[in-house]
């Protein structure tokens, strides 16, 4: 089974098409830094996502699996943009799952709103919905005999201007625990996700302001991977690093389509055990390192 990940695509539209009513606060900062110059470095969001999909079917990746930050300002017309865009992918026969980055429920209204759940509802749908605990959360997916997909949000509105950070509640923790316990998912290969990323790329925490608040928690829990992988994305750099306590390795896809950072990452599950190769973009086109290959667990492990 092939498993394409990425993340943090930050499609904009046209500032002129964002709704009067869409402009409070927050938002207006978050435009103001876009205009001069993030905007810049995501110039071909489409066409790459474009390039994207092609890189799919070539390479026959059976599940898709998104971390978020689909937008900029998390608008109604960003949201139905990014749906378009990302929209071939959900052909993978195994399917596509998304969860929320913090610019898609960049403020109150957007959550008040549903906004993400009116555009990506559907890729949200639990095999387990037992374990809901949070709306939507976590998602639960069996993925074929041999792998599941565990999902919690860690995105949350953030008004003040000056903080980016997540947290992801404790009843979604506590779903998660019992979730990776459960017969059901026990022996699979587990992917679990969330938007924040709990260790920077040299293993320490990211910066109070911009990272996950109780990274620690949810790390405490991942313990109970028995095989897997923890993949997330909000840190524009794509990494692997392995933690010390940890046997699942987490994986942040980056951007895939930030201008000289694109990246996503590759897998390849076979039974028990996985296989990860970077995916790069080559001014023209996605393809993956194949030199330079991780994989585990470790033989005998
Ligand atoms: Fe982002
Ligand atoms: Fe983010």
């Amino acid at each position: 089974m092939r498993v394409l990940h990425f993340s943090d695509i930050h499609l904009g539209v046209p500032l002129g098409e964002v709704p009067w009513g869409d402009w409070p606060g927050k938002r207006l900062i978050g435009a103001a830094h876009l205009l001069m110059g993030r905007r810049r470095t995501f110039s071909r969001v489409k066409q790459k996502m474009v390039e994207l999909d092609r890189f799919r079917v070539e390479n026959a990746v059976d599940l898709i699996l998104c971390t978020g930050d689909f937008t900029a300002l998390g608008t109604d017309p960003e949201l139905a943009d990014a749906r378009l865009a990302v929209h071939p992918l959900m052909a993978a026969p195994l399917g596509f799952i998304a969860i929320p980055g913090n610019h898609d429920v960049y403020m109150p209204d957007g959550v008040r709103d549903r906004r993400f759940e009116r555009h990506f509802g559907d890729t949200l749908a639990s095999d387990l919905a037992d374990y809901k605990v949070d709306a939507h959360w976590p998602v639960i997916r069996l993925i074929g005999e041999n792998a599941a997909v565990v999902a919690v949000n860690s995105a949350r509105p953030n008004p003040n201007p000056w903080k980016a950070s997540g947290r992801i509640p404790v009843s979604q923790l506590d779903a998660l625990a019992r979730a990776l316990d459960d017969p059901r998912l026990r022996d699979r290969f587990v992917f679990v996700l969330t938007h924040y990323a709990p260790r920077l790329k040299d293993g320490s925490p990211d910066r109070y302001t911009h990272g996950l608040r109780n990274a620690d928690e949810f790390l405490a829990v991942c313990r109970g991977i028995r095989r897997g992988a923890i993949l997330f994305g909000h840190v524009h750099e794509c990494y692997s690093v392995r933690l010390p306590d940890n046997p699942a390795p987490l994986f942040c896809a980056g951007s895939a389509t930030q201008d000289f950072v694109e990246g996503f990452w590759c897998f390849d599950v076979n039974g028990t055990r996985a296989a990860a190769r970077r995916g790069r973009w080559d001014g023209a086109h996605y393809a993956l390192d194949e030199h330079d290959v991780y994989r585990w667990p470790d033989p005998g492990a």
